[in-house]
């Protein structure tokens, strides 16, 4: 064990030993897909329903979905490593290859994924170069035969039997 200096990259490195899984964030904008993977995703309150991700402050995806009605959360399974690294790319289609649903609301669901869950923006809370931003649930779907992707020091792994 020892200690490591603080610095953004050794802070990346030392959260990357937190595992969680990933989610898709995603949206219609003028009938185009738009979305980022996430693996800061929070469940926070049962009643009323909240769940919570954080976002970096300079994202530019994130404009274009925060005046949104409805957003679509998707868990994604154990057979999405590489659309987790799609859904994140800078440049391209993030959806090339994927299946999805897009719904009367706007929000967009990915096929195959173990869980959906349409929300709302409640509210943004600016925490240093990350917003934590807090959303409604308003419909859950969920798949119990998909597992989950495992993001673990920067690889996705699938949980142990
Ligand atoms: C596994 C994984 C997890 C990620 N988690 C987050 C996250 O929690 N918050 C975030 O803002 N971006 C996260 N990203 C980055 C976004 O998916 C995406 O790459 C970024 O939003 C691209 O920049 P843009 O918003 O300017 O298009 C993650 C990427 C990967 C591959």
């Amino acid at each position: 064990m020892s200690s490591t200096e603080l610095s953004p990259s050794s802070l990346r490195e030392a959260f990357g030993h937190f595992p969680t899984g990933v989610i898709a964030i995603a949206a219609e904008v003028d009938g185009v897909r738009v979305g980022l993977a996430a693996s800061t995703f929070v469940p926070v309150s049962l009643d009323p329903p909240l769940v919570s991700f954080c976002v970096q402050n300079t994202s530019t995806t994130w404009p274009k979905l925060v005046d949104l009605p409805s957003l679509g959360i998707s868990v994604l399974g154990e057979a999405h490593d590489a659309a987790a690294r799609t859904l994140a790319a800078k440049t391209g289609d993030r959806f090339a290859g994927l299946e999805t649903v897009s719904r009367d609301s706007g929000a967009v669901f990915i096929e195959g994924t173990s869980v959906w869950l349409e929300s709302a923006i409640e509210q943004q809370i600016l925490a240093g170069d990350h917003t934590i931003v807090v959303l409604r649930v308003s419909d859950i779907t969920v798949h119990d035969d998909v597992a989950p992707i495992v993001f673990h020091r920067s690889t996705f792994r699938r949980l142990g039997q």
